[in-house]
């Protein structure tokens, strides 16, 4: 894969999803050649690749599947048997169907998937008062990122990874419900200043009189407006979120590594 040029494409709410690839793509040597950040937006305009490239595509893990608006966004992009290293990243939980998924849309988009990883993040539901997978990825993600990274450039240029050797269920396990309701605010704390506006991935905010508002319909407990509020504002307090969060940190807190599939040479 030496001399091809990298290209990058993500959903990274939170951010954990684009370290990891930018860390990945390094790793391989080529040059640098465009990032596409899907979280805001689709691109606008329809890009199309070639086998002279190389893709790296991260998208976290939510319910053990990949986000439905990353999925959607991804579907704008086209390869041409383009070699593409699918990557999730996941909580310290289970990844369980994404990867799989991952795979499979890349396939379906004309990409060759040469190679694949799961790797960790920082929980996007992790507080200070409740830490889920705290810091990560952290140096030793980093170095594995980069590692996974050197191990994709001496892959030779007609490089395939099968299906099989990609862990997940065909076909997926459901995907949980994970809408009807949004992270609040705290009207006193918030200086109106947008940043969380402008950081929701649905567009599906407002400026009200008094604050920022989340629309309960459009919310995919993404944390992106909670991680980027510098006033502390805003925080999802939904039962099922505190219950799930609450399971993570008891019963999930062991450290889990990162897990990657290289095509046969
Ligand atoms: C709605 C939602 C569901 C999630 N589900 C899972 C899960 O099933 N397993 C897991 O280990 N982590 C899960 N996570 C955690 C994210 O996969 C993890 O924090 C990831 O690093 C977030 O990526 P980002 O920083 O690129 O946004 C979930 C996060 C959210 C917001
Ligand atoms: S309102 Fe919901 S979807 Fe928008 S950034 Fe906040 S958590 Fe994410
Ligand atoms: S980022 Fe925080 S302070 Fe700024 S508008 Fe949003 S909730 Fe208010």
């Amino acid at each position: 894969m030496k001399n091809k040029t990298t290209h990058f494409v993500f959903f990274s709410p939170t951010g954990t999803t684009q370290t990891t690839i930018l860390t990945v793509g390094k790793g391989t040597g080529c040059k640098i050649g465009t990032i596409l950040d899907l979280t805001k937006e689709a691109p606008q305009k329809t890009p199309t690749f070639t086998e002279a490239d190389l893709v790296v595509v991260g998208m976290p893990v939510y319910g053990s599947r990949l986000p439905s608006l990353a999925v959607e966004r991804f579907k704008s992009l086209q390869g041409t048997n383009t070699p593409i290293v699918p990557i999730v990243v996941y909580g310290n939980c289970h990844y369980g169907d994404a990867l799989a998924e991952l795979f499979d849309l890349c396939s379906e988009q004309g990409f060759r998937p040469v190679a694949a990883g799961a790797f960790l993040g920082e929980h996007s539901f992790s507080t200070a008062d409740l830490p889920l997978s705290p810091g990560r990825p952290d140096a030793a993600d980093k170095k594995q990122a980069e590692t996974f990274g050197i191990q994709i450039g001496q892959l030779p240029a007609t490089a395939r990874l099968e299906p099989v050797q990609v862990p997940g269920n065909r076909p997926y396990k459901p995907a949980p419900q994970l809408t009807g309701s949004a992270t609040s605010v705290d009207s006193a704390a918030c200086t109106k200043c947008g940043k969380c506006i402008e950081a929701c991935p649905t567009q599906g905010m407002h400026m009200t009189s008094t604050a920022a508002e989340a629309d309960p319909d459009n919310c995919i407990w993404c944390m992106a407006c909670e991680r980027i509020c510098p006033s502390n504002a805003r925080s999802l307090t939904h039962e099922k979120v505190m219950a799930s969060a609450q399971k993570l940190h008891d019963h999930f807190s062991a450290r889990r590594d990162p897990e990657s599939f290289l095509a046969a040479n």
